[in-house]
């Protein structure tokens, strides 16, 4: 019997000889999404046939689709074309003291570069170290936070390569206590994990929708709560951040006014036929269940991979084994790296190295069964 949420989207997955375990980097797009892909190809093709609130409909879509996945309101949604532009949006518009920002160690460059970027500015960027398990030593941030200088942190809710996830609540606690920005990049985990950024107290989250959102390249959004509208001030400013775009008969009015929400952050055209397209995929993950379900669905399957890394001697389980501090990402390092890629990749396994260890990361369209087959083939 097949379980898997959402696999009745991927028919290719049950014919091709590919077990795909690699959302982290790509997620496939389902079906559904592919022919309105074809459908809005069409129609921008003949650009006379899509009208205005055909465009701008598909972005308010979106924007209602990311802010649900994260507990926001759709005013707080401001669109993007990935996640770096987004935390980019948080480093030179959020009015930071000189001071401190703090991330860990190992992060993927994208909370690291837009901050290293503002040392000119008297802010600079420190990196937490590893704890001896080679995971984020949150005992160590929050010790820093509390030190007095610090004016933000910046981490990644789900650790790219080991797949350790961030306990958010503790961090953003002691973010408020100290008066820190709190910056979050939700990539890793955003679609396939419950979250509510207001309850924990996030300013900033950003998340690019091409990973476990299965939606296209170039598609994304930066969540702004409302209270920081007015504080962080936009870093690019162009003719869309206005409510005179509204209007395309007279842009030539120059009304300096901002939009009131967060589209004040997206400065220009937007890529609207890819999300259509994202609007397809999150339309798919929703009806599966949304992060709850298709979040339940990958924790199985990641417990077996658990449950097998830790029965072999000659593997090291990146990966926490606890359940809380795992999502999608299961790292694991056998001590014959080459030929344990080797076997995958002759089994039909998609995934990639990072960092060391060999990533594997299920979705909601993969099944038990590919992962005992993904097992037999590790074990041969
Ligand atoms: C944690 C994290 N942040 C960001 C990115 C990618 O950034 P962007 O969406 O800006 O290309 C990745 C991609 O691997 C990632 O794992």
């Amino acid at each position: 019997m097949n379980t898997a949420p959402l696999r009745a989207h991927y028919p290719w997955m049950s014919s091709d000889d590919v077990i795909y375990l690699n959302a982290a980097s790509t997620g496939p797009h389902p079906e559904r999404a592919v022919e309105k892909g074809r459908e809005w190809l069409e129609l921008r093709a003949q650009p006379q046939k899509i009208t205005i609130p055909h465009m701008v409909n598909a972005a308010q879509h979106a924007r209602e689709h990311f802010a649900a996945m994260i507990g926001a309101e759709s005013t707080e949604i401001a669109l993007m074309p990935n996640t770096t532009y987004g935390l980019n949006v948080a480093a030179r518009g959020l009015p930071l003291r000189p001071g401190t920002i703090l991330t860990f160690d190992g992060e993927f460059p994208s909370c690291v570069y837009p901050f290293m970027a503002l040392g000119s500015r008297g802010v600079g960027l420190e990196r937490v170290p590893f704890g001896e398990d080679g995971l984020p030593d949150e005992n160590e941030m929050i010790t820093r936070i509390t030190r007095g200088d610090v004016v933000a942190v910046v981490v990644s809710w789900v650790q790219y390569a080991s797949g350790f996830v961030v306990d958010l609540a503790r961090i953003g606690e002691a973010c408020r206590a100290a008066g820190a920005f709190f910056i979050v990049d939700g990539i890793q985990g955003c679609g396939v994990r419950e979250i509510n950024v207001r309850e924990l107290g996030v300013d900033v989250f950003a998340s690019g929708a091409q990973k476990w959102m299965l939606s296209p390249w170039g598609t994304g959004f930066v969540y702004v709560r409302h209270e920081l509208h007015d504080v962080l001030q936009a870093p690019d400013v162009g003719w869309a951040c206005m409510t005179a775009s509204a209007d395309y008969a007279h842009l030539t009015d120059y009304k300096y006014e901002f939009w009131p929400d967060a589209r004040r952050f997206e400065v220009v055209t937007l890529a609207y036929h890819d999300f259509g397209v994202a609007n397809e995929s999150l339309a798919a993950m929703r009806e599966a269940g949304g992060p709850a379900a298709l979040g339940a669905h990958i924790e199985a399957l990641a417990d077996r991979l658990v449950e097998w890394a830790q029965s072999r001697s000659d593997v090291k389980l990146w990966t926490p084994a606890d359940r809380a501090r795992r999502a999608g990402v299961i790292a694991i390092t056998p001590d014959d790296m080459p030929g344990a890629l080797g076997r995958l990749k002759r089994a039909g396994v998609v995934c990639v190295p990072r960092e060391g260890a060999i990533r594997l990361a299920p979705h909601g369209y993969n099944t038990m069964e590919e992962i005992e087959r993904t097992i037999a083939a590790l074990d041969s």
